[in-house]
């Protein structure tokens, strides 16, 4: 049994210490906006916060997260006007939409450490996340866009 905390909310689910944290998340839970891709570390669909930073959840066990933040795209935003939500729906980013969510969660993470990225490090930070349908242009420009909306949200 693991008490993990996701969204706000505590969670005691009754899984081994080895079991992925996607698995939870979208099998026991079914929170199934955070996608299964790899499974190996190399797709970036399944990426979460832990305690802020964005990690892979196909790759994280639920006994490494037990005690801290865990948030999901599910849990981004109450009304799903995070900067990086909004950027996107103003980019229009997605296509088939499968690898968004990751996309959305590696963005938001980033512009939290680095709210005046340039295109460089956009890339940089958006490089492991993978799209089969080549939406790479409009996630760089959604990403300058989220820092943008980001930091006019706290002058106002
Ligand atoms: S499913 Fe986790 S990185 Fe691909
Ligand atoms: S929008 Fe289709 S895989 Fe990225």
């Amino acid at each position: 049994m693991a008490n993990l905390t996701i969204n706000g909310h505590s969670y005691f689910v009754d899984t081994e210490p080895d079991t992925p944290l996607l698995w939870v998340i979208r099998e026991e839970l079914q929170l199934t906006g955070t996608k299964f891709g790899c499974g190996a570390g190399l797709c970036g669909s399944c990426t979460v916060h832990v305690d802020g930073q964005a990690v892979r959840s196909c790759l994280t066990t639920v006994a490494d997260v037990e005690g801290s933040m865990i948030t999901t795209i599910e849990g981004l935003h109450h009304a799903d006007a995070h900067p990086v939500q909004k950027a996107w729906i103003e980019k229009q980013v997605p296509q088939c939409g499968y690898c968004q969510s990751g996309q959305i969660m590696q963005a938001a993470a980033f512009i939290a450490r680095n709210p005046s990225p340039t295109n460089e490090e956009i890339v940089d930070a958006m490089d492991g996340n993978l799209c089969r349908c080549a939406t790479y242009s409009r996630i760089v420009d959604a990403v300058r866009r989220a820092a943008e909306i980001a930091q006019e949200a706290e002058n106002a």
